[in-house]
């Protein structure tokens, strides 16, 4: 069946009631284009999880800061398009701005606690453009589900409470991080990358392996981190916003492992931004 594209919200509500008529269940999940393997696995998850899934295509500018890359974001609606449909996506959602954002538009959704540090601390208001887009994006396609990567982990987290702390009735599903074969998570900003770079971005997911595996052996947390942080300088990456270890549910700092935790790091390498994250549980 083909994908249906609707670009207005009176044609989105109308092609939602539609599929939903024969009773069944609606996915969303949302993304801002430039789709790649781990969207895709989101739709797939997406289609074991409800009956009819939707997806959205919306370069949010509420959540890009100033100097960076909303120009620059790569938009291929087209191929787009075309993935989504061979996946068996019903319905795109691909409003413009202004449908968004009209004119006199004044309202934002912020999520506190959750949202501090990490991204939050590096991309000031970020997590409010992204609590503010996606509950927007809840009630204009009002699904059962949506579905988010674990590869944005502090989105997630951000998105779990709104939808608690809001009352939204959807039931937020987490889906691993897809890599590529050498472990670089898949990302839209990838192909930012020169080979050369692209070739050094695996110093990423290896550090924060080799810290994870260290820290779970019980090495000390704050100098493994360090000596994580060093290795991605020798790498070739020119700052690292951050990398920590967290409570793996309420994403509050940890000195010592002492439960299910979360290794985050962003890093640059050249230009480009990159983040990963990684599970590290105790022995
Ligand atoms: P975007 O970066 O396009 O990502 C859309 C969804 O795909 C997010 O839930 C993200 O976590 C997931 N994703 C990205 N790379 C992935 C990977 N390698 N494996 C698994 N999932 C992956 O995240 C956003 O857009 C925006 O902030 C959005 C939620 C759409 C709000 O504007």
């Amino acid at each position: 069946m083909q994908v249906q594209l609707a670009r207005t919200i009176k044609l989105l509500r109308e092609s939602v009631t539609a599929l939903k008529s024969d009773g069944g269940t609606l996915a969303l999940v949302p993304t801002m284009g430039a789709l790649h393997e781990g969207h895709l696995a989101l739709v797939a998850r997406a289609k074991e999880e409800a009956d009819h899934v939707a997806a959205s295509i919306f370069v949010n500018p509420a959540q890009f800061g100033e100097g960076e890359d909303f120009d620059a974001y790569p938009r291929t609606e087209e191929r787009d398009r075309e993935l989504l449909e061979a996946a068996g996506c019903d319905l795109l959602w691909a409003p413009s701005p202004s449908e968004v954002y009209p004119d006199g538009y004044a309202t934002t959704v912020s999520v506190t606690g959750v949202s501090e540090g990490l991204c939050g601390g590096a991309r000031p208001g970020h997590f409010d453009g992204v609590a503010t887009v996606v509950a927007k994006l809840f009630n204009q396609v009002a699904p059962d589900v949506a579905l988010f990567g674990e590869k944005d982990y502090q989105q997630l987290a951000v998105i779990r409470r709104m939808v608690r702390d809001l009352d939204f009735d959807i039931r937020i599903v987490g889906v691993p991080t897809v890599r590529e074969a050498d472990g670089l998570a898949l990302s839209s900003r990838n192909r930012y990358l020169s080979e050369e770079e692209r070739a050094a971005a695996v110093a990423l997911p290896d550090a924060m392996g080799e810290a994870a595996e260290a820290i779970a052996g019980g090495a000390d947390v704050g100098a493994t981190l360090i000596d994580a942080k060093a290795k991605l300088f020798e790498a070739g990456f020119s700052t690292v916003d951050y990398i920590e270890l967290r409570d793996a549910e309420t994403l509050e700092p940890m000195a010592m492992l002492e439960g299910p935790a979360r290794m985050l790091a962003a890093a640059r390498i050249g230009t480009t931004r990159l983040i990963d994250n990684i599970a590290v549980l105790p022995r």
